[in-house]
This record gives structure tokens, C-alpha cells and sequence, in this order.
């Protein structure tokens, strides 16, 4: 049996560390399975071109059940002289089928077309999975939105307290780039549902093989329009790199205020048991080690994309080796996010709240000031005015060491005659909250609507 596809002009084989620099089986094996459908595909319109007789297909279609069967059970592996996931099952293509039939099969198709093809295959189902990954996050999200309808926190912005929000309306704000993420990876596969098998090395076949009927069996939409730019082009390639990023970076954030919502300082939440590891020498530790490798692997994601993104940047048309490159950063996101996000959706579902250290802490740090001056612009007050008269309050209760409600009846005259005892109702949470309430607020009904939206939104996919 051959052991390289590109013998012919060459007059020894090559030199054991090119081969080593060159192979690809152990992270592009995982393409063989899309590799034999492109194989079945491509022999029906060589049939279709009369380039294969009916028994000459129905024989080739059973050698490629055999070997399918084979890679399935592992009974057939790549060896150290198959170069790469085409050669490999080549040689067991011609093993199965014989080398007359079997060498029939690569007329007018190249690796170039083919791993192009093969990629968005397999990109294209790894994001389905991806995709209902997330959405599990997203649904552990608005599970604890639903189980704390009425809790109050500190929202933040600087992490400086800001203005009191619900618990329910700060996770939910976890969960809409959750959907955008999701709603990015099927945008992308309108741009993913194009076939390049069929492009041959980079001009196209003339061999009379039809791209569209190979691209219909294989599920795409269509075939690509121009060879050069199916067999070059890895743009699809990246901008799955980039969703995958991103999404890794949506969940870093709010991974980053799990550790910080989890010291003794916060208090805010208390991780499972299930869901947090020990210290070898400290006794007492639980740390939040999910979430610190979501933080981490946010990292590696980006590098992904980055590293992608460089090896593209400097690439002439059409094929270059250089492309080769473009899998192993994909693969190891699909790997990364395959683990983390059933991790990380467990770590949220099962997350305990503090809810009345949450609430106590919520109008503290003059977080209600903002509630005061726009109590002062209902009362007619320019905002200019208020926004001062709220100022002064905070400086006068900062002076003395209180809050805003402690202030007194004179207190707050001698501050501003605006300042009626009326305004006491908007100095509780519940007041400021309440007030919140247009569209998209955190006023508790704004987000009981926001919470149904997500799960309207949730069970649509
Ligand atoms: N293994 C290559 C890749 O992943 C495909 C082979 C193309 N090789 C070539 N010499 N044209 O891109």
C-alpha cells in the first residue's frame, strides 16, 4: 500500500524530522469520520461524472462502511508514515477496496478542499454542543434569579457601591450575553454552511463533478462560490475562535465575582461542596477553583483566537501549509468548553446566597443618593440643584459618621428647604428599587417580565 499521497516525482522519501514537523494525525483523527462522508460524497458525483461504474460505487461505499466501522471500534489507526488524516484513511481505503478501485477515489478532489470542508463539518456540530453548554449556564442563571425573586444587593459600578439592585436582575445580566453567545454561534453558521469540497487544490475540478451535490449531502446550504477563496479562506475558522473567546470571557467575568462575592470580606455566596476543592496544608480552605479556571481558561481561549488570528494574518492566496494551523486552536476550545461549561453550570445552580447579608449591604455606602436628587427633580428641582443637595447630604453624614436616613428633619432643612421629611420615602431599598421602573430597570416587576423573557428566549433555541 502507498504511504504517501504525493510520491510520484520524488525519488526518496522524506527525511524523519520534515515527517515529524509535518504530521497532523494526532490532533486532525478527529476529523476521520467527517473525512469518509466527504469520501462517500465525492464517489456518488464521480459516479454521477461516469468516472465509476454502479458496482464500482456500491463496492467503494462498502469499503468506506468497513473503514468507518473501523476508525469507529479503533481497530484502524493512523501510523507514523501517514502524514495526515487523508492519507491515513487513503491507505485504508485501498486496504478495504483494493489499490485500483481504492486509488480511483482522489480524482478531482485535493486535501486543500477537502480539510476546508472537513473543518466547518465538524465546527459546525461542536457548535450546536457548545451552544446547549452554554445555555445550561444560562438556565442554572435564571434558575437562582427565580429561586430569589425579591433580594436586594449592592450594584456596582468601579466596584464601588452605586445604587441597590435585585440579586435576580444582577444574574440575569449574566445571562443575555449568554444568549448573544448563542445566538453568535448560529449567526456564524449561516457563513459555515458553505461547502468547499469541490475546489479542488485551489481552480476547481474539471473533472465534471457537481460542488452543490457534494455540499447537500454533506448538509451545507450551498457550495462556495470561488475555489481560491474555499480552500484560502479561514475567516469561518476565527470567527467561531472569537464566539468561543468570548464566550469563555462572558463567563471569566462573572467568575471573577463568584472569588470575590466568595471571601470572608463579601460573604455574598457560599460554593457547594461539589463544586470547590482544599488546601494540601490549610484545613480550613474551600476555594473556588471553577471559577478560577474559567477565569484561567478565558485566558487560554483568547490565545486560541490570537494565536489563529497571527497565523492567518501574512497568508497569499490561495493554500498555504501554514494552514494546518488552523485546527489545533479550535479543537482545543471545543475541548476547553466542553469541560468547563457543565462545570461551571453546576457551580452556579448549586451557589448559596447570602441573601440578608446581600440585602443589609445594599443601601450602605450612600447608594441611595441618586434616589434622593431624583426625588428633588419630581418635587421640581433642576437636577443641577438636586444632584448638589444630595451631594451635600452624603458630605454631611460622611462628617458624622451616619447613613442618609439618620439624617434628621433639620438636618436635611438646613441642608436644602427641598429636602422635606417626604423624602424618607425613597431612602429604603425597597423605595429605590420600586422606583426603578422602566423598561429593562431592576424595579422587582421590570424583572419578574426580564425573567420571563429569558425563558421564553431560553426555550426557543
Ligand atoms: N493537512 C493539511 C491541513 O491540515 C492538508 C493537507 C494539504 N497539504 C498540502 N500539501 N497541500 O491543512
Amino acid at each position: 500500500a502507498p504511504v504517501s499521497l504525493w510520491g510520484g516525482r520524488f525519488a526518496g522519501g522524506p527525511a524523519k524530522a520534515l515527517q515529524a514537523l509535518s504530521q497532523s494525525t494526532h490532533f486532525d483523527w478527529r476529523l476521520a469520520q467527517q473525512d469518509i462522508a466527504g469520501s462517500r460524497a465525492h464517489a456518488r458525483v464521480l459516479r454521477s461524472a461516469g468516472l465509476l461504474t454502479e458496482d464500482e460505487l456500491t463496492d467503494m461505499l462498502a469499503a468506506l462502511d468497513a473503514l468507518s466501522a473501523d476508525v469507529e471500534s479503533g481497530t484502524f489507526l493512523p501510523v507514523l508514515a501517514d502524514e495526515d488524516v487523508h492519507t491515513a484513511l487513503e491507505r485504508g481505503l485501498i486496504e478495504r477496496a483494493g489499490v485500483d478501485l481504492g486509488g480511483k477515489l482522489r480524482a478531482g478532489r485535493s486535501r486543500n478542499d477537502q480539510i476546508a470542508t472537513l473543518v466547518r463539518m465538524y465546527l459546525r456540530e461542536e457548535a450546536k454542543v457548545v451552544g446547549g453548554l452554554a445555555l445550561d449556564v444560562a438556565d442554572a442563571l435564571i434558575g437562582q434569579a427565580e429561586a430569589h425573586p425579591g433580594a436586594a444587593m449592592p450594584g456596582r459600578t468601579h466596584l464601588q457601591h452605586a445604587q441597590p439592585v435585585l440579586l435576580a436582575h444582577h444574574l440575569l445580566a449574566h445571562v443575555w450575553p449568554l444568549l448573544r453567545d448563542v445566538d453568535r454561534f448560529i449567526d456564524w453558521d449561516v457563513r459555515a454552511a458553505r461547502s468547499p469540497y469541490g475546489s479542488g487544490a485551489l481552480a476547481g475540478s474539471s473533472l465534471g463533478l457537481d460542488p452543490e451535490a457534494v455540499a447537500a449531502e454533506l448538509e451545507f446550504d450551498s457550495a462556495v462560490e470561488n475555489s481560491i477563496d474555499g480552500t484560502a479562506s479561514r475567516d469561518v475558522v476565527a470567527e467561531f475562535a472569537f464566539v468561543s473567546a468570548m464566550l469563555g470571557i462572558d463567563l471569566s467575568r462573572f467568575a471573577e465575582e463568584i472569588i470575590v462575592w466568595n471571601t470572608k470580606e463579601f460573604g455574598f455566596v457560599r460554593l457547594d461542596d461539589a463544586y470547590s476543592t482544599g488546601s494540601s496544608i490549610m484545613p480550613q480552605k474551600k476555594n473556588p477553583d471553577v471559577a478560577e479556571l474559567a477565569r484561567g481558561k478565558a485566558g487560554r481561549l483568547i490565545g486560541d483566537l490570537t494565536g489563529l488570528l497571527a497565523t492567518l494574518k501574512g497568508l497569499p492566496l490561495a493554500y498555504n501549509r501554514d494552514l494546518q494551523e488552523d485546527k489545533e486552536p479550535v479543537f482545543d476550545q471545543v475541548d476547553t468548553l466542553t469541560v468547563l461549561l457543565p462545570a461551571f453550570a453546576g457551580m452556579v445552580s448549586t451557589l448559596t446566597f447570602d441573601v440578608d447579608r446581600m440585602a443589609a449591604l445594599a443601601p450602605q455606602g450612600f447608594s441611595l443618593a441618586t434616589d434622593v436628587a431624583e426625588w428633588l427633580v419630581r418635587e421640581g428641582v433642576p437636577f443641577r440643584v438636586a444632584h448638589e443637595v444630595a451631594g451635600a447630604c452624603v458630605q454631611a453624614c460622611e462628617e458624622r459618621g451616619i447613613e442618609l436616613w439618620d439624617l434628621s428633619d433639620s438636618d436635611l432643612a438646613e441642608i436644602s428647604e427641598h429636602l422635606t421629611p417626604a423624602v424618607r420615602d425613597v431612602l429604603t431599598v425597597e423605595g429605590s428599587l420600586a422606583s426603578r421602573n422602566a423598561v429593562g430597570g431592576t424595579a422587582p416587576e421590570r424583572v419578574a417580565e426580564q425573567l420571563e423573557a429569558a425563558k421564553v428566549r431560553v426555550a426557543e433555541y
